[in-house]
C-alpha cells in the first residue's frame, strides 16, 4: 500500500476508531485509484493455491502439488479434499507472508466456486468465506475456466494483454473449449470436446505407457527426444469447432496392444517416437480446429489457457502462426497454464473493480458452464 494511503487510513482510525469507516475508505480509495489487494484462494481439483495481487500485479502465487494421487494414475476425490484442509492454512499464510501484508491489508477474498471436485470446492468455498466474514470485506466467487481465460489480464512485464474480441482455446484436464471472449465476463463457446478432454487424452494415453500421473507433462519432455511422423494416429471426424478424443486414446491402446504382443519391449524401445507422435496428433486437431475458428469467425487473436497450454508443442505451433498466417497470439507464462491461484486473484479484481461481490450464502458448484 502507497505511504500516503497509510497515513490517512491512519489518520481516519484514529479520529473514528470504526472499522466501519475503514471499510468506506477502502472502497473511497478504489473508486479514486483502483487500488486494492485480493486474495485468490484455489482448490479446485489437487492444486492448493493461494495468491495476493495489488492493482493486476502478482506479489505472490503459492501452489501446493499433492503429491499423494500419482500412485493411483489420477486424482482420488477424497484424498484431495483431506489434502487441501491440510494445506489451505499454511498456503494462505505464505502467500500473505510473501505479499509482504497482513491479512488486514486485503480488500476482497476471492476463490473459486466451481467447476471442480466437490470436497476440494468445498475447502476453499468454505475458507474463502469464514476469512471474509472475519474480516468484513468482499466475497467474490470466481468461475475456474473464466479465471484460466482471464489470467491473461494478470500485469506482467513483457506480456501484451488480449484485445477484446479475441478466441480462448481453453485445454485443461477437464475442459477442451474455443471460446469467443467479447469482454472480460462476455464469452461464448463456439466449440467444445464430446467427450474426453485434451489433458484426458494426454494422461490416459501417458497411462497405456506405463507413465505415472499426469502424464501430459512426461509425453511433452519425452517427445522433445523422437520422431514425431514415427507413427501415425487416426485423426477423429466431429462438428467444424468441437473435440472428440475418445477414439484417438481406444485407437493409442490398440496399437499399442497390438505392438507389445510382437515385441514385449515395443513402449521401451520406441517411448520417445510414441510420445512425439501422440503430442504431434493432438496439436495437430488442436491447430486444424483454431483455423476453421479463424476462417468462421475472422478474428486472428488467439490466446490459450490451461493445464496443456504448458505443452511445448502447441506454443511452438502458435509462434508459427504469427509468423504464416498473421495470428497475434497469447500464450500464457507456464505459472498461469496449470491450476493457479493468481488466475482466480485477477478474475476476483477484474469483478472487485465492478463491485461484483458474491452474497455470503454462496455455495459451491461441481459444474459450471464458463458462460455462467
Ligand atoms: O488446468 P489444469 O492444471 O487442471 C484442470 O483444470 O484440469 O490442467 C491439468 C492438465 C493435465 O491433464 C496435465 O497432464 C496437463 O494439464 N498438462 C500438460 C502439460 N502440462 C500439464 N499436457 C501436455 N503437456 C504439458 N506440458
Ligand atoms: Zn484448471
Amino acid at each position: 500500500m502507497p505511504i500516503f494511503t497509510k497515513k490517512v487510513e491512519f489518520f481516519i482510525t484514529i479520529e473514528y476508531e470504526s472499522i466501519f469507516l475503514q471499510q468506506q475508505f477502502k472502497s473511497f480509495n478504489l473508486l479514486n485509484q483502483k487500488s486494492a489487494y485480493i486474495l485468490g484462494i484455489e482448490s479446485s481439483c489437487d492444486d492448493t493455491s493461494a495468491s495476493v495481487i495489488y492493482n493486476g500485479k502478482v506479489l505472490s502465487n503459492v501452489v501446493a502439488n499433492q503429491e499423494v494421487h500419482s500412485k493411483y494414475g489420477g486424482v482420488v476425490p477424497e484424498l484431495a479434499s483431506r489434502a487441501h484442509q491440510q494445506n489451505i492454512v499454511p498456503v494462505v499464510q505464505q502467500a500473505l507472508a510473501q505479499a509482504n501484508i497482513n491479512k488486514s491489508d486485503l480488500n476482497a477474498v476471492a476463490f473459486t466456486r466451481g467447476p471442480g471436485l466437490m470436497g476440494s470446492l468445498l475447502v476453499g468455498t468454505s475458507f474463502a468465506k469464514s476469512l471474509a466474514l472475519g474480516l468484513n470485506i468482499p466475497l467474490i466467487d470466481v468461475n475456474h475456466m473464466q479465471g484460466h481465460i482471464l489470467a491473461h489480464f494478470i500485469d506482467e512485464k513483457d506480456a501484451k494483454k488480449p484485445p477484446f474480441p479475441f478466441i480462448c482455446l481453453t485445454i485443461s484436464g477437464g475442459h477442451t473449449q474455443i471460446v469467443k471472449v467479447s469482454n472480460h465476463f462476455e464469452m461464448e463457446i463456439l466449440g467444445e470436446t464430446i467427450d474426453d478432454a485434451v489433458g484426458e487424452a494426454f494422461d490416459k494415453s501417458a497411462k497405456i505407457l506405463g507413465l505415472q500421473y499426469p502424464g501430459g507433462p512426461l509425453i511433452d519432455k519425452y517427445a522433445a527426444e523422437g520422431n514425431p511422423k514415427a507413427f501415425k494416429f487416426t485423426k477423429p471426424k466431429v462438428g467444424d469447432l468441437d473435440f472428440s478424443f475418445s477414439g484417438l486414446k481406444t485407437g493409442i491402446l490398440y496399437f499399442i496392444q497390438k505392438q507389445v504382443k510382437e515385441n514385449p519391449n515395443f513402449i521401451e524401445e520406441n517411448l520417445v517416437d510414441i510420445c512425439a507422435s501422440i503430442q504431434y496428433t493432438i496439436v495437430e486437431i488442436l491447430m486444424d480446429k483454431l483455423k476453421n475458428t479463424v476462417k468462421q469467425t475472422g478474428i486472428k487473436h488467439i490466446a490459450i489457457a490451461g493445464g496443456v497450454s504448458a505443452n511445448s508443442e502447441i506454443r511452438k505451433r502458435l509462434q508459427l502462426a504469427e509468423k504464416h498466417w498473421g495470428w497475434t497470439t497469447y500464450i500464457p507464462k507456464f505459472e498461469y497454464t496449470t491450476d493457479n491461484a493468481a488466475m482466480i486473484a485477477i478474475t476476483g479484481y477484474l469483478k472487485y473493480l465492478n463491485n461484483n461481490y458474491s452474497d455470503i450464502s454462496i455455495t459451491a458448484k461441481a459444474r459450471l458452464k464458463v458462460t455462467e
